[in-house]
């Protein structure tokens, strides 16, 4: 598998840097690749500078991994390198892709790609979403990120904003899920060291259990809450009301309203 070449990474943080890791760590070279970060903070294995002009050679495929607030501070520094030539992958929460092309008019085909940090072990979750892609592109493109983990193409621009929501932030959740647990575990006695490893395998075992597909999730709790068991009483808490159910509800929602506001800002050009 081939990264376009030269491919720029315009913002080289948290995201960007995790698709990197996937894709060192699938052995895919990596030499074509140049970062673009302000402070030119050295990215393993990839040329990183902090000036376009020291780029090199025009990109193939620009990935913008910067935050969707700076995005009227890249546009005009970024715009005299880009050609049509050029699939531009914005990894831009928010950010639609008629805001995009409205900003990037000479850009080749615009793609947005709402990846998780999981890319990073290669078990990662990337939605993708254009409506100017080809073929040939859209198989391109699903070889690149297929390497980092499950990838789903969407028909819609909303199914990837929900996506993000689920997804994209879900690491986020899941591991506070995973430190509610061990700091409860440790609360009771536990060493909170043993308590945490405890906690991430014990999700981790489950995830793997889950995909294995046998048992849908009601049938793996059922499973383990036999009727009036420990499990079942706990369980009686985490169903109740306002209990998880709500309050993952709640959370995608907080993060939907977040998404429609940045997807303003960005339309609007005037950050909050
Ligand atoms: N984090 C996630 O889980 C996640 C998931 C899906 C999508 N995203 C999207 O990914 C993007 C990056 O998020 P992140 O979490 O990786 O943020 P981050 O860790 O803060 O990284 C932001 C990067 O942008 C760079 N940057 C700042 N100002 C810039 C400018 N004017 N021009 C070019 N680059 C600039 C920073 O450079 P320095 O390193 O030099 O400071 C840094 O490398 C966001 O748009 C976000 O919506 C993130």
């Amino acid at each position: 598998m081939q990264i376009p070449s030269p491919t720029w990474f315009v913002g080289c943080g948290n995201m960007a840097g995790a698709m990197l890791d996937g894709w060192r760590s699938a052995g895919v070279d990596l030499s074509q690749v140049v970062a673009i970060r302000p402070s030119g903070t050295p990215v393993e294995g990839v040329r990183t500078v902090s000036s376009y002009g020291d780029a090199g050679v025009p990109p193939k495929m620009v990935v913008l991994g910067f935050k969707p607030q700076k995005l009227d501070e890249v546009v005009p520094i970024l715009t005299p390198w880009l050609t049509s030539k050029a699939t531009l992958v914005s990894l831009l929460a928010g950010a639609e892709a008629a805001t995009l092309r409205a900003r990037f008019p000479k850009a080749g085909a615009i793609v947005r790609a709402m990846p998780n940090v999981a890319v990073a072990v290669r078990r990662g979750v990337t939605a993708l979403f254009s409506t100017e892609v080809d073929d040939a592109r859209r198989s391109e493109l699903t070889r690149l990120f297929l390497p980092l983990g499950l990838t789903h193409w969407t028909h819609t621009e909303p199914e990837l904003t929900q996506i993000g929501s689920l997804a994209g932030s879900g690491p986020a959740y899941v591991a506070r899920f995973i430190a509610a647990l061990a700091d409860a575990g440790a609360k009771r006695g536990l060493d909170p060291q043993l308590a945490c490893t405890l906690a991430i395998e014990t999700v981790f075992g489950t995830g793997w259990l889950a995909a294995a597909g046998q048992d849908d999730m009601a049938a793996i709790a059922r499973k383990v809450a036999s009727p009036n068991g420990t499990t079942q009483e706990g369980l009686a808490v985490l169903d109740g009301a306002d209990g998880l159910t709500d309050l993952i509800d709640r959370t995608l929602d907080a993060a939907g309203r977040r998404s429609a506001e940045l997807a303003e800002e960005a339309r609007s050009g005037t950050p909050s």
